[in-house]
């Protein structure tokens, strides 16, 4: 029997995949870098005209192979007479990628939540420190807590679909929306909100660079977990009457709102503080820790609100980066789904634990290639190649391999949604991404 989601099911564990620490940790903090409402509005633009689309193709190819990455492309390329697209189908080993830094973070922020317990730091000199140590020398903390949150993403994986995945997303995705609508309206009771508001909704124009507009089409693969499989590996098990368009834009829309409101939380507590926007990676691990402490008491309890719903965020991810890569070997090497888990588990742990030693002070030369430590390298190649490229090709393959296949679709969507649809993937969306990764290798400027 095929193991499928419910309809609220598969909803949530989509949502789930793509509210991240994409949303939560990276999009505050690449706004930030890049000056706020300016760079918001090139992401919404991108979420809406490349991302939104791409999300579609993805959910039904998903829904039109019914199986595992390689197996839906083999059978597109069958269709059109190019058995090689079945390679294409080997992008479900991205989200392995992905989770070897993945992993990593989920276990900082794990670590996080139990210093939270045990006192926060009184400074930024003080947060700082504490953050240098912990990845330049505290090699075995970080590996106990990668491995405590390797156990956890497996634990749930194992249990399949229906037992693991949709389980673990029907309760932990409430309870993360709750907290942010809670700390939202917290958020509000400060004078600094309507700062952080100006600054993520009224763009400064100026601020905008070339860099900004790749980073957001960038951000919008990574966000909604697009080109790896994870989306179409979910949609496999789509319950029979759900519809693809409504779903789509029901996980985009709960994804962009989600990293707005993490957007107005972090920048009113930031501005209300006194601290800079602009810190980059460090904001939620050094410039947050510091804010709880100055609100004294009730600060420790919402350190610990705020990272459990960064963590549970990060978890329901991490389950939908390592499924496309078992479902595969289940299916195609017939063993079994535990043994698939393992498997898989053990190659990202592994290299995982390399990250980790390429930011430490003693083995950092040894685990970096050209001067990058491993860790830095995984994490760019991930957002800047794998998950653009991969998009460009489910685009195409969608767009022009599926043909009369698409029928139920069209009749979804109506004729004219579904015109517009088919030129955005078939035309909009790879030229924007071509146009952006010709950008980034500086084979042209914008
Ligand atoms: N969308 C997740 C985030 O925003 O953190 C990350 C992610 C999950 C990327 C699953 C890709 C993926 F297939």
């Amino acid at each position: 029997m095929v193991d499928r989601f419910s309809k609220i099911g598969f909803i949530l564990a989509t949502v789930g995949s793509a509210v991240g620490l994409g949303n939560i940790w990276k999009f505050p903090y690449i706004t930030g870098e890049f000056g706020g409402g300016a760079f918001v509005i090139v992401y919404l633009f991108t979420i809406l005209f490349v991302g939104i689309s791409i999300l579609i193709a993805e959910m039904y190819l998903g829904k039109f192979g019914g199986s595992d990455t390689v197996s839906t492309f083999e059978k597109v390329g069958k269709e059109n007479g190019i058995p090689s697209l079945k390679f294409a189908g080997f992008m479900g080993f991205n989200g392995l990628i992905i989770m070897t830094f993945y992993s990593v973070v989920i276990g900082w922020i794990f670590y996080y939540i139990w210093s939270s317990i045990n006192g926060l730091p009184s400074s930024v000199a003080e947060a700082e420190s504490e953050f240098t140590d912990l990845i330049s020398s505290q090699i075995g903390i970080q590996i106990f807590f990668h491995t405590f949150a390797t156990l956890t993403v497996l634990h749930f994986v194992n249990g399949g679909i229906k037992k693991g995945i949709e389980k673990l997303n029907n309760i932990l995705i409430p309870t993360l929306v709750l907290i942010m609508i809670a700390l939202l309206f917290y958020s509000m009771s400060f004078d600094a909100f309507s700062k952080s508001f100006q600054f993520l909704f009224y763009p400064d124009w100026d601020k905008l660079t070339s860099e900004a507009f790749v980073r957001a089409v960038g951000h919008s693969f990574f966000t909604l977990s697009l080109g790896m499989g994870a989306i179409l590996t979910y949609s496999a098990s789509l319950p029979k009457e759900a519809s693809i368009t409504k779903s789509a834009l029901t996980v985009s829309l709960l994804d962009t709102a989600i990293a707005l409101v993490a957007g107005l939380i972090i920048f009113t507590l930031l501005f209300q503080y006194g601290e800079e926007p602009s810190k980059g990676p460090g904001l939620v691990f050094i410039s947050m820790p510091v804010i709880f402490y100055q609100m004294g008491e009730i600060g420790s309890a919402l350190s610990i609100l705020f990272l459990s719903a960064l963590g549970m965020a990060g978890l329901t991810s991490a389950v939908s980066l390592v499924e496309p890569a078992v479902l595969y070997v289940k299916n195609r090497f017939g063993v079994s789904r535990f043994w698939a888990t393992i498997g898989m588990g053990s190659i990202y742990y592994l290299i995982g634990i390399f990250a980790i030693l390429s930011y430490s002070t003693e083995y950092g030369e040894m685990f970096s290639i050209g001067g990058m430590a491993i860790f830095d390298i995984l994490e760019t190649s991930s957002d800047k190649f794998l998950l653009p490229f991969s998009g460009i090709v489910i685009a195409l393959a969608v767009g022009y391999g599926l043909g009369k296949k698409l029928e139920p679709l069209k009749e979804e969507m109506g004729n004219t949604f579904f015109q517009i649809w088919l030129f955005t993937i078939r035309v909009i969306s790879p030229l924007a991404v071509l146009f952006f990764m010709l950008n980034l290798y500086g084979f042209i400027e914008l």
